[in-house]
């Protein structure tokens, strides 16, 4: 699978762990997130990965600020992105299992490298169950467009 990793100066400390987690797992990354302190805007970045999942350069997108609330926040104004906020593993694997999330977003001032590392993983490794899942998140579709 290819990921998309977007961060902010907030973001930064968990950037390499992540980058480490995926590819070691066999999967390709890219990084269009800051590489410096400076600081930034965390919407800025979450289009930036957001859309290169939108035009499938990438399967998911991994968003890293300082709680990973902005970047949910933004990634779930972009049509077609379902955004996960997460800082512990059943919330990280069920965001695949039951909504077929294909954004993860977590923060680097709220987890520690530790459990960014088995977050990253369970998310990595879990599939959408699909079933009584897929109709949920055909209607999550259908709010988009105010139906
Ligand atoms: C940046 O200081 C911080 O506000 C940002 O990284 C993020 O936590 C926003 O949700």
């Amino acid at each position: 699978m290819k990921y998309v990793i977007g961060n902010d100066h907030g973001g930064l400390d968990l950037v390499d762990v992540v980058k480490e987690t995926l590819e070691s797992l066999g999967h390709e990354v890219i990084h269009v997130g800051t590489t410096e302190n400076e600081s930034v805007d965390y919407p800025d970045f979450a289009n930036l990965a957001c859309q290169k999942v939108l035009e499938k350069e990438a399967d998911f997108a991994i968003l890293i600020c300082g709680t990973g609330i902005g970047m949910s926040i933004s990634a779930n104004k972009i049509s077609g992105i379902r955004a996960a906020a997460v800082s512990e593993c059943y919330s990280a694997r069920m965001s695949r299992a039951h909504n077929n999330a294909n954004c993860l977003c977590i923060g680097a001032r709220v987890i520690g490298s530790e459990t960014a590392k088995m977050i990253v993983e369970e998310f990595a490794k879990t599939d959408f169950e699909g079933g009584r899942h897929q109709k949920r998140v055909d209607k999550i579709i259908n709010l988009e467009s105010n139906k």
